[in-house]
């Protein structure tokens, strides 16, 4: 078994899409404002990618085996929710966390990926939290190249996390993308150096962890989607989609907004 490498042709239409996937949180972050609710933060969202982009909002009625179909056509989850919170009446207030995750998709391909929002002024301990999980995903990207394994990029993650006080979610991953949202591998945001997958240029797929500020345990609400800490702590995400080159990575989810790498990073790698 091995896992599935995209042509020069697939990668020029996974390029495109993981853009248009940015340029949505480049769109709405304007938007993110004490008082708005997140279904109008969906709303937005959808008719700029349906209207403005004529992209398909891949989360919309999206139902993987054991799941019911997903209502909305992003997610939006605030403060301890950490992943796969679905749009609703409550408002967003000052001080909260959001994480968007928006996936489109493009002649035939997926672009995902997600960002963090404040609104108004964070507290000390919710700042931290966000830049730290932002560069737990740089961690790990910056271990992608033809060779690496899997298990290197999860350790690179949970080393990072762990080292500075926080959990690693376990139940969701990232995944490979392309023509499917969801494909093999599974991107672990945990492991061991030197075991998983062996990455191959050509290869795509995500690198989303989940970082709890206290324990990393997590249950789901009646939804059937939304995913919250237990304990309630506090809970964020950053997501980008890769590509494997000869050299190292690129990142396919990229636009105008993209937050720059941290300084760890901002290393020749393509
Ligand atoms: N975008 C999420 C991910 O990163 C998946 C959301 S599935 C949905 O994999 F149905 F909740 F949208
Ligand atoms: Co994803
Ligand atoms: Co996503």
């Amino acid at each position: 078994m091995s896992i599935a490498t995209k042509s020069p042709e697939d990668i020029v239409k996974m390029r495109v899409a993981g853009r248009l996937a940015s340029e949505v949180l480049d769109f709405i972050g304007p938007h993110i404002k004490a008082g708005m609710a997140t279904d109008e933060i969906d709303r937005l969202c959808h008719d700029y990618m349906v209207n403005v982009q004529q992209t398909v909002p891949a989360p919309l009625n999206y139902a993987p085996p054991g799941y019911s179909p997903y209502p909305k056509s992003i997610c939006t989850s605030v403060n301890h929710v950490v992943c796969h919170g679905v749009p609703g009446e409550r408002k967003l207030k000052t001080g909260d966390i959001v994480n968007i995750d928006i996936t489109v998709i493009k002649d035939g391909f997926h672009g995902d990926t997600s960002r963090m929002f404040y609104v108004g002024p964070p507290s000390v301990q919710a700042r931290r939290l966000c830049e730290m999980t932002y560069e737990c995903m740089w961690h790990g990207i910056a271990m992608v190249k033809p060779g690496a394994r899997l298990g290197d990029v999860g350790h690179a993650i949970q080393t990072y996390a762990e080292s500075n006080g926080f959990s690693v979610v376990r139940e969701f991953c990232g995944h490979g993308i392309g023509r499917k949202f969801h494909e093999e591998p599974q991107v672990l945001h945990y492991g061991r150096p030197g075991t998983g997958w062996v990455l191959e240029a050509g290869m795509t797929f995500t690198i989303e962890p989940m970082i709890n500020a206290g324990r990393a345990d997590i249950r789901a609400l009646a939804d059937g989607w939304t995913i919250v800490t237990k304990d309630h702590s506090l809970s964020a995400q950053w997501e980008h989609t890769v590509l494997v080159t000869d050299r190292g990575y690129e990142i396919m989810t990229v636009s105008a907004g993209t937050p720059a790498p941290p300084a760890f990073a901002a290393l020749p790698h393509a």
